[in-house]
């Protein structure tokens, strides 16, 4: 029986990777200056995973808060969006769903578009709820974005995994129709099966990404959107945060609209606390963002947020949503702060040392040491399997 009933996110929370990199310490070896990183990407730090994290560990992590707190009765679905797959085969979220013990009737598929993917497991997981309100979808967004060392991207890395209950009668943010929607066949970015670096084209990249703004938001025109007055401030995916700036600018300028710079940085901001000190974290970065606007604003009850999400390749959506009154009641900034804060720096070459990913590509037996800050670990591998345990 479907429902009118307004549908949305329920609870959000996330979880990063255990060590962190500075962006004063990359430029101390890189030769690019400091202020570029800070100023002109808009970057301070960036998270990487402990040499036992994946993204199967980082999603149980941030997920495991929620059935705290909500209970497994109601979840049917588990949607699992990433570019850092770590089969071919066999979805991620099912690790995820044994890690948390989680009953055996519920779906679990993955998802993958690039930065994209974890918009579409939101979309998917709401028509599923409008379908049967009854039910909960736990979305999850899990990424390590990695570039080839002393390229370009390289000051771009990060790592992060965001968890969400997608319900009727939401506590965070319910979800509007209609969307806005583009799809262009460019290749700006992408990482073939046997690289575990991604390719890219950084110029060409940002050119697309903003080709994409101006496309989704004429598709959500099109389909009797909102006027841009009508919306408080809007979620951008975020590689760098000073994209997100530059994509605002752009969606103003689009929209008809004259681009004050300082109201432009004024309603950016609030969105970039987490994705500065985090890096990009590909499908989890655009609900990062909402994570930083929710912890950090406390004025946005019934306020319509716009949303805008980019997966290179192309495709890219815009919508909106109403953030529920009430809403701080519900959010998880303290554990997000610690989360963050229980991070352990690493120098230069101890960065070299860690950037990928540890196992043997011949999936022989392995065992790794114990690092992580967080719940859970991938203590190594055997006969090509992934072994992960609860840390207690
Ligand atoms: P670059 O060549 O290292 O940097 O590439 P740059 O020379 O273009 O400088 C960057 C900015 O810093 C510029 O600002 C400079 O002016 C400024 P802009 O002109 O663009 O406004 N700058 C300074 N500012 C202050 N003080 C200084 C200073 N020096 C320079 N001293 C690039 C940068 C982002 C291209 C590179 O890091 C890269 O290739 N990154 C990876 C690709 C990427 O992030 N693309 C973004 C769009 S695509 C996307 O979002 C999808 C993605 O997430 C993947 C997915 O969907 O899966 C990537």
């Amino acid at each position: 029986m479907t429902n009118d009933r307004a549908v949305g996110i329920h609870d959000l929370s996330f979880r990063t990777g255990s060590l962190v990199l500075t962006h004063a310490e990359l430029s101390k070896h890189t030769g690019a200056s400091v202020a570029k990183y800070h100023k002109g990407l808009g970057q301070q730090a960036m998270s990487l995973p402990a040499a036992d994290e994946d993204i199967v560990t980082m999603a149980a992590d941030a997920a495991a808060p929620i059935i705290e707190r909500h209970g497994t009765d109601r979840i049917c679905t588990l949607l699992f969006a990433t570019e850092t797959s770590i089969d071919q085969s066999k979805a991620a979220g099912v690790y995820v769903h044994s890690l948390l013990n989680l009953p055996s009737n519920i779906r679990v598929v993955e998802l993958k578009q690039a930065c994209y993917g974890a918009t579409a497991a939101l979309q998917f997981a709401a028509a599923l709820v409008q379908r049967e309100p009854e039910q909960q979808v736990l979305v999850l967004a899990s990424d390590i974005a990695c570039y080839d060392l002393d390229s370009p991207g390289e000051a771009t890395q990060g790592a992060a995994a965001v968890a969400m209950l997608v319900s009727v009668d939401p506590s965070l943010v319910e979800i509007n129709t209609p969307s806005g929607l583009y799809t262009h066949d460019v290749m700006d970015f992408w990482r073939p099966n046997y690289r575990a670096t991604a390719l890219v084209n950084g110029k060409k990249s940002m050119a697309a990404y903003l080709a994409a703004v101006e496309g989704a938001w004429h598709d959500y025109q099109a389909r009797e959107g909102l006027s841009i007055e009508k919306i408080r401030t809007v979620c951008y995916h975020q590689p760098f945060t000073r994209m997100a700036f530059k994509a605002h600018r752009h969606l103003l300028d689009t929209a008809g609209v004259e681009a004050d710079a300082t109201a432009t940085d004024h309603a950016i901001a609030p969105t970039t606390h987490y994705n500065e000190i985090i890096g990009n974290s590909y499908t989890a970065s655009l609900y990062l963002a909402l994570a930083s606007l929710l912890d950090a604003e406390d004025e946005l009850d019934a306020e319509t947020l716009g949303f805008f999400s980019y997966g290179s390749g192309s495709v890219a959506e815009f919508f909106t949503g109403r953030v529920v009154p009430g809403y701080r009641a519900q959010l998880r900034t303290t554990a997000h702060l610690e989360a963050i804060s229980r991070r352990r720096d690493i120098d230069y070459n101890a960065y070299r040392r860690v950037h990928t990913q540890p196992l043997p590509d011949d999936g022989s037996q392995h065992r790794l040491p114990h690092q992580t800050q967080g719940s859970f670990r991938l203590s190594g591998m055997e006969d090509h399997q992934r072994i992960y345990e609860a840390v207690h």
